[in-house]
């Protein structure tokens, strides 16, 4: 009887959220314990089986989930030398890279800028750098970023020039459809200096999900590799390692595919404008991927963890115990 009325209480709290992808509360969780009979009612258990925003059921490549378990793993062994901090913000970016919905083959792509728009913007960027029209951009040490950045600063019609034509590529490389995309964000010219590097990571859930950085300009000393994009991995279960020269596009599912520049840079510098886009109507907010982290996330002898992931919950304990809830 007991049970019986716990259940019903539990039910009436756990009302599942029309505003958030997943259903979870838009609010941060209370505690732990709250978190945790989220987790239990809306993900069951770790990896996750169903894609957010669509709810459809996952389906990804092997290769791919072999690559994400390793990671994992790897994951829960530093958790014993590591800040429980550090281990949360990773957790944070598992549940992004395993539930959030896949729109192409490998999560990445190339292209190249039509020769009209890079002929603007280069030719802008050029004449501002020649005449040191250029802006320090933060600290030696900011986040993931180390290394000198400097900021050219574009015009509101360069960005709308830029953000124009790249609506209609990514919307067709995507495959949704530029009248489907909206635009969150362009930022640039962001010139990376010698020594730059930047960690490999995934992008903000609410806002950067379909992606562009387009190399402007860069110099580099003769014979010298350029400062590749790194996959880590792509959708196929790879790692990625990519040049991208001037008048070059590289594409990502931001919020989902691991990418980063973790190489030192051997150059004088590398320009790019990063454009944002995000499909219309979504709806993820950063509590769907709160809610989302497995209990025993920052303990890797927590008995729910095996080597198919994190199965154990109140459920299966009730189960066992021969009680349904
Ligand atoms: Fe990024």
């Amino acid at each position: 009887m007991l049970c019986l009325l716990i259940g019903t209480v539990t039910a009436v709290r756990l009302q599942p959220n029309l505003n958030t992808a997943s259903g979870v509360p838009v609010e941060m969780p209370a505690n732990e314990s709250m978190r945790r009979e989220w987790f239990y009612k809306v993900w069951g258990g770790w990896p996750p089986t169903m894609h957010i925003p669509s709810k459809k059921p996952i389906k990804e490549r092997p290769a791919w989930t072999k690559y994400q378990n390793n990671k994992e793993a790897a994951l829960r062994v530093g958790a014993k030398t590591e800040s429980r901090s550090w281990q949360w913000e990773q957790w944070l970016e598992k549940v992004q890279i395993r539930a959030i919905d896949s729109y192409t083959e490998k999560g990445w792509g190339l292209d190249t800028m039509p020769a009209a728009t890079h002929q603007v913007i280069n030719n802008y960027f050029r004449d501002a750098w020649e005449d040191k029209k250029f802006s320090p951009e933060g600290a030696k040490f900011f986040g993931r970023i180390t290394g000198e950045r400097r900021m050219v600063s574009l015009s509101t019609a360069h960005k709308i020039l830029i953000q124009d034509t790249l609506i209609e590529m990514i919307g067709q490389w995507s495959g949704i459809g530029a009248e489907n995309l909206e635009p969150t964000s362009t930022y640039g010219i962001r010139a990376y200096m010698n020594e730059s590097t930047l960690k490999t990571h995934v992008d903000r859930c609410e806002t950067h999900i379909l992606s562009a950085v387009y190399c402007v300009e860069d110099s580099y000393p003769k014979g010298v590799d350029r400062w590749p994009m790194v996959a880590d991995g792509d959708f196929l279960g790879e790692r990625v390692s990519v040049a991208i020269p001037p008048g070059k596009i590289f594409y990502y599912e931001s919020s989902k595919l691991m990418h980063g520049r973790p190489d030192v840079m051997n150059g004088h510098y590398s320009a790019h404008v990063f454009v944002h886009f995000r499909p219309k109507g979504w709806n993820l907010v950063n509590t769907d991927r709160v809610y989302g982290v497995p209990p025993g996330w920052d303990d890797p002898r927590h008995p729910g963890w095996d080597t198919n992931g994190y199965r154990t919950g109140p459920r299966a304990h009730h189960v066992h115990d021969g009680v349904e809830l």
